[in-house]
């Protein structure tokens, strides 16, 4: 047996969403970590205790992580090579403007940046979602640059972090991924992550393309999980059947699982949509594309659901919807989030102000983010005054205070009760009593 390797330094490269959650949960679990963000402006907000996103559960945590005295941020990649021994690579890879593909240049920008200082034996572990064999590249690009030359590794850890339980998922996540070139990076990966380890999450250690593909496998999974209930609740529209009891039927079978089993609006946000799309990409530059041409269907059944979702506020105005008053609430692309990537409901918001409605929306995290976005859109402060004077709503990200919103108190400010309940959060029953037309996808 090897002896237990010392608590390695760690650096975390981007403080993103990603970036910032790991090097502040890192900390707390005990090691020093060094945060470095080509963005000065983060890094002040970082240092002085500030997240500059919504997520509940990190802002506390941020304040005892610099209390202790290990958690530091910087802009420069020399300190962050002079420092660690293990350094996680965090930054972003969207969608590429105009095509399904991931832009890399983050990935490669903040490697090299690194490396170019790496003057010791290191460990570089990508964490950002990445097209299968990005690692074995950046694993020659980095033996390139660094002084230490093969001395450094490189590993891929992926991440599986959902926005809104970041903090949960980070310090007991469901499994460790380790995908590595050598047992030394097994050992250091292992070092890096022991407490975490040593509450039993089961660690699957792979080689470099299996550990890539890992991420984009899972997020595919559950994009279709969702869309698969989607295309039924299609069917159900045209049957008179209800979605919402199918899924329920469905979810009890063990081997289904109810989890992402919800019909609604789909899904968005700034990982399932472009990550499909993105493995959709690579998979024809490999010459399998057929194996996942599926994925395609799934998208475009969760671009169907906005259209959808439209065409009810239609059939609720009768056709019209030049000068109808339509009140949305939510904007995120879930609720706990301020992210309004590819959201959802911002989407439909944006298609009925464009078909002539005048649309106020309200959220209670994403509002700045959105009106930055869409000033086009009128911005409310909360449900029931925003809702004042409406002639349709739309419930379209299902945050607690909106699932609670009392169908009266409502309907006594609205001009017509009529609702459209884009994530079946309402309780049908209990609004018809109150004297709404309530309409959902996939419901009769
Ligand atoms: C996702 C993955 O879950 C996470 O493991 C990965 O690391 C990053 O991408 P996230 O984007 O934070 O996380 O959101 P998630 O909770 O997965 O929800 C994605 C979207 O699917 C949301 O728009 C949500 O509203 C929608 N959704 C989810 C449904 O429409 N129905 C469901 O049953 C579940």
């Amino acid at each position: 047996m090897t002896a237990p390797a010392p608590a390695p330094r760690i650096t975390v490269i981007g403080t993103g969403y990603l970036g910032a959650t790991h090097a502040i949960c890192m900390a707390v679990l005990g090691y020093d970590v060094l945060g470095v963000d080509v963005d000065p402006g983060k890094i002040e907000r970082l240092t002085a205790g500030e997240v500059p996103f919504f997520e509940p559960g990190l802002p506390e945590l941020l304040t005892k992580a610099l209390d202790s005295g290990r958690l530091r941020f910087t802009t420069d990649p020399a300190e962050a090579a002079e420092f660690g021994d293990v350094h996680f690579i965090c930054v972003g890879t969207p969608q590429l403007k105009g095509s399904h593909a991931a832009d890399l240049s983050h990935v490669d920008s903040s490697v090299e940046a690194l490396a170019r200082h790496l003057r010791r034996p290191a460990l570089v572990v990508g964490k950002s979602t990445v097209p299968v064999g990005t690692a074995a590249r950046l694993t020659e690009l980095v033996q390139r640059v660094a002084p230490a030359g093969k001395d450094v590794q490189l590993a891929w850890n992926p991440e599986f972090l959902r926005e809104g339980y970041a903090v949960e998922d980070s310090l007991r996540p469901d499994r460790l991924v380790f995908g590595v070139a050598s047992e030394w990076a097994e050992q250091r990966l292992r070092a890096a992550f022991a407490p975490v380890i040593e509450q039993g999450t089961p660690v699957v250690v792979t080689d470099l393309p299996t550990a890539e593909l890992v991420k984009v496998a899972a997020n595919s999974f559950l994009a279709t999980k969702i869309s698969y209930i989607n295309a039924m609740a299609e069917v159900c529209e045209a049957t008179g059947a209800d979605v919402t009891a199918l899924a329920t039927a469905l979810g009890h079978d063990d081997r289904i699982g109810a989890r992402f089993l919800k019909p609604g609006l789909g899904f968005g946000g700034g990982c399932l949509p472009k990550d499909i799309r993105a493995f959709t990409h690579r998979a024809e530059e490999l010459g399998v594309g057929q194996a996942v041409a599926f994925l395609r269907e799934v998208d475009g059944i969760n671009q169907r659901r906005r259209a959808r979702t439209v065409d009810l506020v239609r059939e609720l105005t009768g056709g019209e919807l030049e000068g109808v008053r339509v009140t949305t609430l939510g904007a995120a692309f879930k609720p706990n989030s301020d992210d309004i990537r590819d959201a959802p409901a911002l989407d439909v918001a944006r298609t009925l102000h464009r078909a002539g409605a005048r649309v106020t929306v309200v959220d209670p995290a994403a509002t700045e983010n959105a009106r930055r976005a869409f000033p086009e859109l009128e911005y409310g402060t909360d449900a029931i005054s925003a809702a004042t004077g409406a002639d349709v709503v739309l419930l379209l990200t299902e945050w607690t205070q909106f699932r609670e919103i009392d169908p009266h108190a409502m309907g006594a400010v609205v001009a017509r009760r009529r609702i459209v309940d884009g994530r079946h959060a309402l309780d049908p029953v209990e609004w018809r009593a109150a004297g709404w037309e309530y309409r959902a996808l996939g419901r009769p």
